[in-house]
């Protein structure tokens, strides 16, 4: 696609309906860490697998121990100008669907209408049996009530709501069961080597079809369930613009790839074109 010298607030004003796609560099800002750094380098060691967490007690009790204290994290967190930013543009109608692959539902909070929780959310569990929801709120209790000693451990902070934590506890954890079949409860997100759900794919794909721009926002693309919405925008010659402070599997498909002050930039190109008195009404 040919490059472009214009600007980011030429490009947002040009186009009538983008489909946005966000991740981990837009909630950076909210205290929630990125799991690639500006090289597209993985910051995070040995993430679990979906296989491992089905088949294996001992690998839920180690991402539930890691889990019950990086919640706290993700629970506390509260939406940036950014979220706030892409927020205003879609009540600008310049949004036909926000696909996030963030799993933190800041978007939502910030006011994102039409939002794609491409990766699940954290903030609620399913049951890998019957298929019923508990909220987090409600498991994170329970959790707490079967580990009380969990909370007094020191931990850093990791993407996804995981933290590392001491090993000495892990296989104390007591984790539990589905409230309604006493199943095994999962939470609500895709987990390496796990699948996006089709029908989840087909939604996000039907936007891109109806839309005149494919704007990325703060993702390294290094992931193919992201990356293959900058595939398909090429294939249908949409422009793709890209506001991420590092490198991306995309940056040669862009049409504009903005990455000094990338974010900065995005919120200032929004103040431009929303007006600050229709972004407060939320
Ligand atoms: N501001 C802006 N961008 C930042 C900041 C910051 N403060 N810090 C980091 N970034 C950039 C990084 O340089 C990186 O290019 O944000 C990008 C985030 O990319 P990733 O960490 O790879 O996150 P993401 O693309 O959302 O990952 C996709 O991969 O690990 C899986 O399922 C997980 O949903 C996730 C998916
Ligand atoms: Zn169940």
């Amino acid at each position: 696609m040919q490059k472009t010298v214009e600007s980011l607030p030429t490009w947002l004003r040009r186009i009538e309906r983008w489909t946005v796609l966000t991740g981990a560099g837009v909630s950076a800002a909210s205290g929630i860490p990125t799991y690639r750094d500006r090289d597209g380098r993985w910051l995070r060691v040995d993430p679990i697998q979906h296989r491992e967490f089905v088949e294996s007690y001992s690998k839920r009790q180690r991402y539930w121990a890691r889990s019950m204290v990086g919640w706290t994290g993700v629970d506390a967190a509260i939406p940036n100008a950014n979220h706030y930013a892409l927020a205003a543009l879609e009540r600008a109608g310049k949004i036909d669907t926000l696909i996030t692959q963030n799993v933190d539902r800041l978007h939502q909070r910030a006011g994102s209408k039409n939002v794609i929780d491409l990766h699940g959310r954290l903030d609620r569990a399913v049951c890998l049996d019957c298929g019923a929801h508990e909220t987090r709120e409600s498991l994170q209790a329970r959790l707490l009530a079967n580990n009380p000693f969990v909370p007094e451990y020191r931990h850093i902070a990791r993407p996804d709501g995981d933290a590392d934590v001491p090993e000495d506890y892990i296989s104390r954890i007591s984790i539990p069961d589905c409230q309604s079949c006493g199943g095994t409860l999962m939470p609500d997100v895709v987990f390496f080597g796990g699948t996006v759900p089709k029908p989840r794919v087909e939604l996000c794909s039907d936007a891109i079809s109806r839309s005149s721009g494919l704007l990325v926002v703060g993702s390294s693309l290094q992931v193919y369930s992201g990356f293959r919405f900058c595939r398909q925008a090429e294939k249908h010659r949409i422009p793709i613009v890209i506001v991420n402070e590092g490198q991306t599997r995309a940056d040669d498909l862009a049409t504009l790839k903005i990455s000094a002050n990338a974010m900065q930039r995005l919120v200032a190109a929004v103040d431009e074109l929303v007006p600050s008195t229709e972004k407060k009404t939320a």
